[in-house]
């Protein structure tokens, strides 16, 4: 998108000021494992909300139900003004609206970059070639890709197909994009050109959620800072508040280990339910 495009979106969204992405009492279990215990989450438009919490403590399922790739059992999830977990609706068409963008990067490896980014829209999105070639080297170019169009993923490093990813999910002008755990698969030295494109994005307007273990981005990025933990949110508020200042203990063990970790090893142990 556009800066001028982004402007406008900005504008509109300000005018209706209905939240893109609300959660209402969300619960999903996997068996006897509640993995989601009643989520009340609102983003609203514009504003990059992270995600934090340890591992198995649903971020993932959360933004996997919020793109209708797993149906949640009971509570309710908007879209602007539409009800998405409602049935009969049109998923397909809702998942234009919501992009996602995941730690493996998925990209088609027999397809050039360019093909990657044209594939879905021309096919699903049904855009005609000429506008989705353009759209493509656009997005490329934004995502500081424009002279690796013609290159096949194998041919690129992980932070650049990440990049391609994310420029694919763009192709649709999604109102939202999800991104979960994007820089962890990347080599320490890459995470850094993801980061960038992300930052931009949100300051170009974006609404976004972002599942991160990058404290920084969070910092420097989010508005808005939520940390679950056993399908529950927590704490949630100003980023540098709760990361600074967090109120629940689960939340202040949560970061002691996370800084820990940047720092050495050493202190660690081994405790029951593991790494503290
Ligand atoms: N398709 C599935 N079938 C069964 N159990 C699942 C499925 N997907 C997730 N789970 C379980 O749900 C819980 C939450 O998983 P989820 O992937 O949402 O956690 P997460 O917070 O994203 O963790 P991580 O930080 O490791 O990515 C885990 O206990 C996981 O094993
Ligand atoms: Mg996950």
């Amino acid at each position: 998108m556009e800066a001028a495009e982004a402007g406008a979106a900005s504008v509109e969204t300000a005018r209706t000021a209905t939240p893109v992405v609300r959660l209402e009492g969300v619960r999903k279990s996997f068996g006897e494992n509640v993995v989601l215990d009643g989520i009340d989450l609102t983003v609203h438009a514009g504003e990059a909300l992270v995600v934090i919490g340890p591992s198995g403590s649903g971020k993932s399922t959360l933004l996997r139900c919020v793109n209708l790739l797993e149906p949640v059992d009971s509570g309710r999830i908007f879209f602007e003004d539409q009800e998405i977990t409602s049935k009969g609706v049109k998923v397909a068409a809702i998942r234009q609206r919501i992009g996602i963008v995941f730690q493996q990067f998925n990209l088609f490896p027999h397809l050039r970059a360019i093909d990657n980014l044209t594939l879905a829209a021309r096919r699903v999105g049904k855009m005609p070639r000429q506008e989705a070639q353009l759209r493509a080297r656009e997005l490329l170019k934004r995502v500081g890709l424009a002279d690796k169009a013609e290159s096949y993923p194998h041919q690129l490093s992980g932070g650049q197909q990440q990049r391609v990813a994310i420029a694919r999910a763009l192709m649709m002008s999604p109102h939202v994009l999800l991104f979960d755990e994007v820089t962890s698969a990347l080599d320490p030295e890459l995470v850094g050109e993801v980061l960038v494109v992300m930052r931009d994005l949100a300051r170009d307007g974006m609404t976004m959620m972002v599942v991160t273990h990058e404290m920084q981005f969070a910092r420097e990025v989010g508005d808005h800072l939520v940390f679950m933990d056993g399908g529950k949110i927590v704490e949630q508020g100003d980023p540098t508040e709760v990361l600074d200042r967090p109120k629940a203990e689960r939340t202040r063990r949560f970061l002691r280990r996370t800084l820990q970790l940047d720092r050495s090893l050493e202190e660690l142990t081994i405790e029951e339910g593991g790494v503290e």
